[in-house]
C-alpha cells in the first residue's frame, strides 16, 4: 500500500500521457496522494481537467504563475513529495534533466528535488537509441535517477522497437519499490522452474530445446524482490543465478521433478521451464559410434513426467496457486484453455512462439493470462501488451501478491 505517500507526477508531452491517467487512478486506489505538474507540451496530449479530476488536486503548469507561487512555491512543490515521477519522460525532458536545465516548472521542480526521481521514458525508437539519449540516460542513472521501461513494441508513429512507455502496473511496481513498499509477498514460499531440460542420449549428446531461461529467472527475481522466499529449479541456461534466490541446477526432467518435490511445501508454484516431453528410454553408457556396415542407431523415446500436472495434483501439499506456461505456435486460445484444464493448474500464461515473434531467447513477449475461476468451468482471459520479460515477471509477481492477499486458502477454491 502507498497510504499517505505523496507522489509528484510530472506529465510531459508524449502520446503515452494518456497512460498516466490510469497510473494516477492506481496510485489513488493504493492510498497515495498525487499532485501533477503538466508541461506545456504535455497539455497538448491530456487536459488539466482530466488530470485534476483523477488526482483530486490542482494541476500545476506555469513557473511564472503568481497565483501558483502564492499558493505553493515551486521549491515546496518539489520538497513536499516523497517521490517525483516523470511519466512520460520525453527525450527532451530527459536531456534537460541530464544537463540540469531549469527553464519551466517541471525542470525547475526536478532540479530542486531532494527526493528520489523515477522516470518512465517514452519516445520513438530512433530517439531512444540515439547516442545522445543513451548518454543522457547513463548520466541520469549515474546521478541516481531510477528508470522503468521503456518497453519494446509497436509505436504510435507506426515504427516498432524500444520506446513505448512502461505500462501503469509496471510503473506502479517501480514506485512501490522506490518507496520501499515491497508490495506483499513477504513470508510466501515460491517454487519456480526455468530453462530447458537436457535428456541424455549418451554421455556427450542430449535432447534439448531453445529455452533461454530468461522468463523463469526474471519471475524468480521478481518474486524475491516482493519479499518471497524463492527456490528456483533451473535446467541448463546461461542466465546467472538471481540474487536472493535459492537456485538448484538440474539437467533432466526427472531431476527437475525430484528437486521440485523436495522444495515443497510452497505457497505458489510457477512452472516456466520448457521441460522435454520425451527422454531416450535408455541412454547409452558410452558414446555412440558410427560403425560402417551397421545400421544407424534408433532412439526409443519415453514420456517424461509432467511437473506442472504433478504439482497441481498433489493432495496434501498442493501449492495454493499453481501457474503454468503455454508456448503455442497456433490456435493459442483454444490450446491454452485445454491446457489449463488438462494440467489442473490455476493460471496459465500463454504466448505465441512462432518463429516470427522472436519470443524464444528474445527479451520481450506478448502474454495472455488465462485464469480458472473458482467454479471450475469459467476461464477469464487477460491480454497483456507486448512487454519485456522483466516487466512480465514484475506484473505476474504483483498479480500473485494481490491474489494471495484477497483469498485465504487455495486461490481457486
Ligand atoms: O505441455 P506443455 O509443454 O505445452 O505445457 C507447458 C507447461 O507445462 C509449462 O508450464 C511447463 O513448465 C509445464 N511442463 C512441465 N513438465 C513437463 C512438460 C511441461 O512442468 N514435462
Amino acid at each position: 500500500m502507498l497510504q499517505g505517500k505523496r507522489i509528484l507526477l510530472i506529465v510531459a508531452g508524449g502520446i503515452a500521457a494518456y497512460k498516466s491517467l490510469d497510473l494516477i487512478r492506481r496510485l489513488k486506489e493504493r492510498g497515495a496522494a498525487v499532485r501533477c505538474v503538466l508541461t506545456a507540451s504535455g497539455a497538448e496530449f491530456v487536459t488539466p481537467l482530466s488530470l485534476g479530476a483523477l488526482s483530486e488536486d490542482k494541476i500545476y503548469g506555469d513557473l511564472f504563475s503568481l497565483t501558483d507561487e502564492a499558493e505553493m512555491g515551486h521549491i515546496r512543490l518539489s520538497r513536499d513529495a516523497d517521490l517525483l515521477v516523470v511519466a512520460p519522460a520525453t527525450a527532451d525532458l530527459i536531456a534537460k534533466m541530464a544537463s540540469g536545465i531549469a527553464d519551466d516548472l517541471a525542470t525547475t521542480v526536478l532540479l530542486a528535488a531532494d527526493k528520489k526521481v523515477l522516470i518512465a521514458p517514452a519516445m520513438n525508437v530512433r530517439m531512444w537509441e540515439h547516442v545522445a539519449t543513451r548518454r543522457n540516460i547513463a548520466r541520469l542513472e549515474a546521478d541516481g535517477v531510477i528508470r522503468v521501461g521503456p518497453e519494446i513494441g509497436a509505436m504510435a508513429c507506426g515504427e516498432f522497437g524500444a520506446g513505448r512507455m512502461a505500462e501503469p502496473a509496471d510503473i506502479l511496481a517501480a514506485i512501490e519499490a522506490a518507496l520501499g513498499d515491497t508490495g506483499g509477498l513477504e513470508g510466501v514460499r515460491a517454487l519456480v522452474t526455468s530453462g530447458p531440460t537436457y535428456e541424455p542420449i549418451d554421455p556427450v549428446r542430449f535432447i534439448g530445446n531453445r529455452s533461454s531461461g530468461k522468463q523463469g529467472h526474471a519471475i524468480a527475481a521478481a518474486c524475491a524482490r516482493l519479499g518471497a522466499g524463492v527456490t528456483l529449479v533451473s535446467g541448463p541456461t546461461a542466465e546467472p543465478d538471481p540474487p536472493g534466490v535459492t537456485t538448484i541446477r538440474v539437467e533432466t526432467a526427472r531431476q527437475m521433478l525430484d528437486a521440485c518435490e523436495s522444495a515443497l511445501p510452497a505457497d505458489i508454484a510457477i512452472c516456466a521451464a520448457a521441460v522435454a516431453d520425451w527422454r531416450v528410454a535408455e541412454a547409452a553408457p558410452e558414446k555412440l559410434k558410427k560403425v560402417s556396415g551397421k545400421s544407424e542407431p534408433k532412439l526409443e523415446l519415453v514420456r517424461n513426467p509432467d511437473i506442472l500436472a504433478s504439482l497441481s495434483a498433489r493432495k496434501n501439499d498442493r501449492p495454493r496457486l499453481v501457474i503454468g506456461f503455454a508456448a503455442e505456435t497456433e490456435k493459442l486460445e483454444q490450446n491454452a484453455r485445454d491446457k489449463l484444464a488438462r494440467k489442473g493448474c490455476d493460471w496459465l500464461l500463454a504466448n505465441d512462439v512462432s518463429p516470427a515473434t522472436g519470443a524464444f531467447g528474445g527479451d520481450a513477449n506478448t502474454m495472455h493470462l488465462f485464469v480458472a475461476e473458482p467454479n471450475g468451468s469459467d476461464v477469464t482471459v487477460e491480454h497483456w501488451p507486448r512487454l519485456s520479460k522483466a516487466a512480465i515477471a514484475a506484473r505476474l509477481a504483483e498479480r500473485i501478491a494481490v491474489a494471495l492477499k484477497t483469498k485465504s486458502g487455495p486461490v481457486r477454491a
